[in-house]
């Protein structure tokens, strides 16, 4: 469905047209002097120039032209040649109802027939996940649903770490705990056991004790690098190993990542990328584009254009190792065979921006990409302390993720206890949400690429820009309408029945609802359609919904979830201030009730779909 501003600039061509002016200059905007109208154009002004005529004579004739049409119930010229409109309510009711009625919210499937690659959340296989990781599933996942609502195919890949030397560190201290496993056995020859011979915790301690002993025994250190190097040759026990360790390590990151609403279509990583290197080394050496530097294997990648000197890529290290960049172009030779894609997405810290230059242009030059398939880096900043310094815990040590959320549950759930009247086991599932909400909107309110300070009292808080304070609002419009349908229920079953509920903005908080009945009769009277605005706040409301397909489909061209935080934050204030000036509940005219309550259902709906892109949900009352 169009948006609005289409709609509206539709008309202003019409009208230039039909006064005989240039249409170019029918160009619609939000007002800046909501004072005075919702929206402006600015396009007599500019007309002025090219046909030297008196601005406002211009603007005048178009606001007669105008004026014969029903979209506007103002349309103005305003000195020195603005014209200043607004829309007519039951247009824009209308246009709700409309919305209300099509498929995505409205919005432009411009996505359909395409596929993209969203390379996101790069946990490190037998790592346990920090925070870093964080941002990347975060953003991933919510950028992965954004384009898929506007109707993209969208393949998440979690791209797992799974071929450094954190491999030979677990193989070589696996080796020291359990010498006598089949795995080390050269002169083995029998099937290795499918049991892993560690569990998850065990290898949580087997890693970091490994990493630590190699910083401080070389032998240990040279060990692990020569395991590594094996498991890279395709030694079969320590292959059997390895696969043990991508098994449990795997399992427990499907259990980390499903906690964090966070989901993966993909699960290949590194070590898949490995057949592929052998193929890449035709392509380069077929182009004559590698060549040695210093022992190395190296393209160049500098172009004229660039201001910041760019070093070549290094394919090849002198001891015959491959590094990250020669994983990440063999990967896209594997994608590129598997999915054809439209384009490849990496939503990767920004400190890596350097890297995936030189990856996307070893790409380009040698082919391995088309130019018909886009490469995006979508580098994001820093989580910061409030000490403005990357996040650590409290005694300055890696703050691992876990340990983050279960922070943040616990603060939420002390304020969920609050309420008595919610028991406790409702309470901690709630405080899940929540504090899931909180987390994902304080991280996702932020344009990505900026760092941004995580503070934990701010994030959580019911009031303000949070995403609590999102949820506490569609509670808030779950209970009007559950007290509602209550009293229908009642209305139905006996006729001298009252509301349910006689005090109209009494607290969301405290109600109880959803049975059956309700939900039977919710479904009855759906028919309702949204009625024209009777006054400011309610008009505010309607104008800020009557932007959702046009919001969305921005948010999606810019992959930029923080667009969708700012506009729930708008809805939000929005319906808060409808409600503060509309008794709801005790309105006598049926009618006028019914268009009331599909405005709320309509504003529910909208909140639901983008808090469901942002990837979290809402509870039923906290
Ligand atoms: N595993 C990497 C890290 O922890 C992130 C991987 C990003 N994706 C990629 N294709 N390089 O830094």
């Amino acid at each position: 469905m169009n948006t609005l501003m289409e709609k509206i600039e539709t008309v202003l061509v019409e009208a230039f047209d039909r006064c005989g002016y240039d249409s170019s200059f029918a160009k619609v905007s939000l007002s800046n002097r909501p004072d005075l109208a919702e929206y402006q154009c600015n396009g007599a002004l500019a007309a002025a120039k090219k046909y030297r005529k008196n601005p406002m004579e211009i603007a005048e004739a178009l606001s007669a032209e105008l004026g014969k049409n029903s979209m506007f119930s103002l349309c103005e010229a305003a000195r020195p040649g603005f014209l200043n409109l607004r829309i007519g309510a039951d247009y824009l009711a209308d246009y709700l109802n409309g919305l209300n009625a099509s498929s995505h919210l409205g919005c432009a499937q411009t996505g359909t027939g395409k596929t993209i690659i969203l390379d996101y959340g790069g946990a490190n296989v037998a790592k346990p996940l920090h925070v870093g990781h964080l941002r990347s599933a975060i953003i991933g996942e919510s950028v992965k649903r954004l384009l898929r609502f506007v109707g993209y195919e969208c393949i998440g890949d979690i791209h797992l770490g799974d071929w450094g030397l954190q491999m030979g560190l677990i193989i070589e201290e696996t080796k020291a705990r359990h010498p006598d496993l089949p795995y080390f056995d050269e002169a083995y020859t029998g099937c290795y056991p499918s049991e892993a011979p560690f569990t998850i915790s065990d290898l949580e301690d087997i890693y970091p004790k490994a990493s630590k002993k190699a910083k401080e025994d070389e032998a240990f250190a040279e060990a692990a690098h020569l395991a590594t190097l094996r498991l890279q040759q395709g030694d079969p026990g320590y292959t059997a190993l390895f696969r043990h360790i991508l098994n449990v390590s795997i399992a427990d990151l499907k259990k980390n990542y499903a906690s964090l609403g966070v989901e993966f279509e993909v699960w290949k990583g590194e070590s898949d990328a490995q057949a592929f290197i052998p193929e890449l080394f035709r392509i380069l050496e077929g182009q004559n584009l590698l060549y040695q530097s210093e022992g190395a294997m190296v393209v160049d990648v500098a172009e004229e254009s660039d201001s910041k000197e760019l070093p070549p890529c290094i394919i090849r290290k002198s001891d015959g190792a491959s590094l990250y960049a020669t994983t990440d172009l063999a990967t896209l030779i594997q994608r590129m065979k598997d999915y054809r894609p439209d384009e490849v997405l990496y939503i990767v810290d920004k400190r890596q921006s350097m890297h995936f230059t030189q990856v996307f242009r070893v790409a380009r030059k040698a082919g391995i990409v088309p130019p018909e398939t886009a490469l995006t880096f979508l580098g994001f900043g820093t989580m910061n302390g409030k000490d403005g310094k990357p996040f650590k815990t409290r005694d300055g040590g890696v703050m691992r993720l876990e340990q983050l959320i279960s922070d943040i549950d616990s603060a939420v759930y002390a304020r969920i206890r609050e309420n008595e009247a919610i028991p406790d086991d409702e309470a901690a599932r709630t405080a899940g949400l929540v504090g899931l909400a909180a987390l994902k909107y304080g991280d996702l309110s932020n344009q990505a690429t900026k760092d941004y300070v995580f503070d934990i009292d701010r994030f959580i808080s019911f009031e303000g820009n949070t995403g609590p304070y999102i949820l506490y609002t569609m509670v808030r419009i779950k209970s009007i309408l559950s007290k509602y349908a209550e009293g229908r229920t009642a209305h139905a079953k006996n006729a001298t029945a009252s509301y349910a509920c006689d005090s109209v903005n009494d607290d969301a908080d405290t109600m109880i609802y959803g049975n059956d009945e309700i939900s039977a009769n919710m479904s009855a009277d759906t028919g309702t359609l949204i009625r024209p605005a009777q006054n400011t706040t309610e008009k505010d409301l309607h104008l800020v919904l009557a932007k959702v397909n046009d919001v969305i489909s921005s948010a999606a061209a810019e992959k930029a979830p923080h667009r969708l935080c700012q506009y729930a934050y708008e809805i939000c204030d929005g319906f808060n201030r409808f409600y503060h000036e509309t008794k709801i509940l005790t309105e006598a005219d049926e009618a006028r009730q019914g268009g009331w309550i599909a405005l709320l259902r309509f504003t529910l709906l909208v909140l639901s779909e983008i808090i469901s892109i942002l990837g979290f949900e809402a509870p039923e009352r906290m």
